[in-house]
């Protein structure tokens, strides 16, 4: 069945200026995203078939974040195999993206991924095998949405770097149990790195588009087998959000990621793929406008991936 998408996104956007987000409080950790206004929205939606709807300020460029992980994750997957899940597992936390609990327990083996011990030991796996590992994420990104000039905010990168203890805790502690292979800084400078990366809303669509197309990209070349596309699509729905995912499972109900730089990418596999940007977080770092926007998409289109 074909939607009025155009219209859909209106609604959207309409029903996101009138609601009331200010208990929602934009990101503190990292002073670089406070200068953000509070008040930016956009939504972009990438079909199947190749159209592209837009609203909002669709080209304004807004830190990634967390939304890296799953770029750095196809980069990790290509060059370890099934080597990776030795290093990473694939349950979701139940606990903050940044605790280091869970770490501890299970003897510096992060659970998933996309919680920062995750993706902290990814960002190591992809030092391993790339010549430039600060810079593999972004160039990625780049061939992805057909814009070679993707780059790291360099602000967002210091403020990153200056405010990572946590982040150097969670590394140092899988460095005490002999789960890092590469030193320290060099690992924690690549994922700040990929964090701090700069994109719009409509190139994030795109970039995540062949999630949503057995992962062949928008310009016809194959990213990633569909096998592997279907593995990151479920790695999204039971970790992308975090300690929310089973309220987003529940309430929206496809695969997504989201970035405390206020930015979620979701797709339906064979049908788009969306990516949805307003700075305010709820209490899990996740966008509350976003999850708003697409928990009124998933309705007004009648399905979800259940
Ligand atoms: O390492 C951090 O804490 C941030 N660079 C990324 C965290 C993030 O986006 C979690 N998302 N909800």
């Amino acid at each position: 069945m074909t939607h009025n998408y155009a219209a859909i996104l209106q609604d959207i956007s309409d029903a996101i200026h009138q609601t009331d987000f200010t208990d929602a409080r934009k990101v503190d950790y990292i002073p670089a995203l406070a200068s953000v206004p509070d008040d930016h929205f956009a939504m972009v939606l990438r079909t199947a078939d190749g159209n592209e709807l837009a609203i909002g300020q669709p080209d304004l460029p807004f830190s990634i974040q967390s939304i890296s992980k799953v770029f750095a994750l196809v980069l990790a997957q290509r060059a370890h195999g099934d080597d990776l899940w030795k290093a990473v597992r694939r349950e979701p936390s139940g606990s903050a993206f940044n605790s280091l609990i869970l770490l501890e327990q299970e003897h510096g083996i992060p659970r998933n991924p996309f919680i920062n011990a995750g993706a902290i030991r990814v960002a190591d796996l992809i030092a391993s095998r790339y010549a430039n590992p600060d810079r593999s994420v972004a160039e990625f990104l780049g061939q992805l949405c057909g814009n070679p000039g993707i780059r790291v905010d360099n602000d967002v990168y210091l403020s990153e770097d200056q405010h990572g203890d946590r982040n150097r805790a969670i590394a140092y502690l899988m460095k005490s149990f002999g789960k890092l292979d590469n030193p320290v800084e060099d690992v924690v400078r690549a994922y700040f790195k990929q964090c701090s990366v700069a994109m719009t809303a409509r190139e994030m669509a795109r970039a995540a588009f062949f999630l949503a197309n057995k992962g062949v990209g928008i310009d016809g070349r194959t990213v990633i087998t569909p096998e592997e596309t279907s593995r990151i699509n479920a790695l999204m729905l039971t970790c992308g959000m975090y300690d929310g995912v089973g309220d987003f499972a529940f309430t929206v109900g496809i695969p997504a990621k989201s970035g405390v730089g206020g930015g979620i990418i979701g797709v339906i596999p064979g049908e788009f793929s969306v990516c949805v940007w307003s700075p305010r977080l709820d209490t899990r770092g996740n966008s509350a406008a976003g999850i708003k926007a697409l928990e009124m998409l998933i309705r007004a289109i009648g399905r979800s991936v259940f």
